[in-house]
Parts: C-alpha cells; structure tokens; sequence
C-alpha cells in the first residue's frame, strides 16, 4: 500500500515523497516547528521552503528535532531571484545551509526565472545559475537541482546551455490550472513536476465538480484534487495549518478517480489560478 513518503523517481535515481509539506507563508516561530513535526508524525516526509519564505530556520529546527534520521526527510528550498548568477547562487545556497542548520539538501530550485528588470539577459543569467546549480550538485551538498516557474520557452534555453538537465520543475498545478503545455514537455524530458499550490489555495474546495466526484468516492475535495495531482504523476505540496486537514491531505490511496473522471477535472475552467505568470511576477 503506497502512502506520502513512497516517492516518485527523478532522471537521477533519487526518490521524492509524493506528498510534501508547503510552509508558504507560514511564519517561523514555534508554531511552525510543531506544524512540521506533527506533519512528520503523521507520515509527511518531504518538506518544502524557500528563502523567501523566511521561515527556513524553524523548517531546520523542525527537521533537527523530529527524532527521524535526517537521510528519512527530503528537504526543498528554493534560490530567490536577487540572488540568481554564479556567485549569488554559491553564496545563498551556502546562507540557505547554514539557515537550516543542515549539511545537504535534497532538493534546490530556481525560485522563479526572470525577475523584475532582466527583460534581456534573463537568459544568460539562468545560464550562470545554473552553472552553479550543476556545481552545487557535483559537489554533493543537494542531492537533486530543478527550476520552480518555468515555461516552455524558459526551460528550452536552460536545457540548450545545460550539462545537467534540471531534475524537478515546480509549477502551479491543480484542476482548473493545469498548464498542460509545460506539464508536457516536462514528462517527455523525464523532468519531475511538482505542484504547487494543489488546491488552488483553497479555492477548488467548494468547486462542484470536484464536490461531486469527491462525494463518489466518499473523499473530500481536497482529496479527490491531491489524488488528480498524483495521477497525473505529478508530486503534491498542500499546505494546512490544521491536524485534521494534514491528516485528510495524507490520506489518498484508498480511492481512485476513473478515467472520465481524470478528464473532467482536467477540462474545468480556469478556477483557483493565483495570478503569479512567472513571464510578469515583479518581485
Ligand atoms: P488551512 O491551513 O486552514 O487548512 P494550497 O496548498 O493549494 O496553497 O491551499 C492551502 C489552503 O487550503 C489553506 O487555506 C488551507 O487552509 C486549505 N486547506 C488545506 N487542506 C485542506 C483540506 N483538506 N480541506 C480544506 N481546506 C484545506
């Protein structure tokens, strides 16, 4: 019986858990760390930050002091975008690090991929980003480096300059914000979709045709979405602030949707999509 922690493979061999723990905009102080450590005690074991979050110190004190072993989580943070080129990236990875209080990550991304003021060289600047990415990898301090917002028309440059093909792309993805286009081009590449924001923030919960199929298969809204998620082979990052909910989001492999199902939740007009188009985020 699979359950959150059995994973997914990427191209590299590592496996993800299929659930992961979102933290975005969960402040850091106490409460996030008993958040993660009951997210843990249920079965969580996949965790996901960012620098810009601002809470990786309590993520790191979470993961320190949850009693597991620490090759039993898998770790993600996320490099943000005024730290992007060769250096920036070196020395926040390192900050990042050290911020934890951990001595490898599992996972780093590329935040997003052209911010504010870089209409022209954003190119050249996720080339020397990734440059570093690829370093970081080899030198065996993150076990696994992807992108976070990319389209098709920003991974196709990255993959051109590329020595390593990014392992993970991390992107909005739930019924009603599919974004099949990148989605496909990931899955032919062999690169791992991650979703985030999977119940569109909470918007798909009282969407009545997710209601609906949910009610068949006597599962919440949020399950039959996080179950859309994984079968599309895409791994998911709910966020709840609350035990019930966390233990509701883990709970997915005891129902199935069928195919028509599967199709009609990827039809569903645009619902829940959070505004961020990564070719226009200002920050
Ligand atoms: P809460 O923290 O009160 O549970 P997303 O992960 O798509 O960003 O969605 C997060 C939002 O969805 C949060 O507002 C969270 O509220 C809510 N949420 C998370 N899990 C569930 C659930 N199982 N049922 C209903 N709402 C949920």
């Amino acid at each position: 019986m699979p359950t959150i922690a059995s994973g997914f493979k990427l191209s590299n061999g590592v496996r993800i858990p299929c659930i992961g723990f979102g933290t975005w905009q969960i402040p850091d102080d106490d409460e996030l760390v008993a958040h993660i450590r009951d997210a843990i005690e249920i079965g969580y074991r996949h965790i996901d930050t960012a620098h810009i979050y601002g809470n990786e110190r309590g993520v790191g004190r979470a993961v320190r002091t949850c009693g597991l072993p620490r090759e039993k989580l898998f770790v993600t943070s996320k490099l943000w975008n005024t730290d992007r080129g060769y250096d920036g990236t070196i020395a926040a990875f390192n900050r990042t690090l050290e911020t934890l209080g951990l001595d490898y990550l599992d996972l780093y991304l590329i935040h997003w991929p052209a911010a504010r003021g870089e209409p022209m060289t954003w190119q050249s600047i996720n080339s020397g980003t990734w440059r570093a990415m690829e370093d970081l990898y080899k030198s065996g301090c993150v076990r696994a480096i992807g992108v976070s917002n990319f389209l098709v028309h920003h991974l196709v440059p990255l993959l051109a300059r590329a020595t390593i093909a990014p392992m993970v792309n991390q992107i909005e993805f739930h019924p009603g914000y599919m974004q099949r286009p990148t989605v496909e081009f990931c899955m032919k590449r062999g690169i791992q979709i991650e979703a985030w924001s999977p119940l569109g923030r909470g918007a798909l919960i009282a969407h009545p045709v997710l209601k609906e199929i949910a009610a068949a298969h006597g599962v919440t809204s949020a399950q039959a979405a996080l179950r859309w998620c994984l079968q599309h082979g895409a791994a998911a990052l709910p966020k709840s602030l609350n035990h019930e909910r966390r233990v509701q989001n883990a709970d997915l492999f005891g129902f199935s949707l069928t195919e028509e199902e599967m199709q009609r939740l990827d039809n569903l007009p645009q619902t829940g999509f959070s505004g961020l188009d990564p070719d226009h985020v200002t920050f």
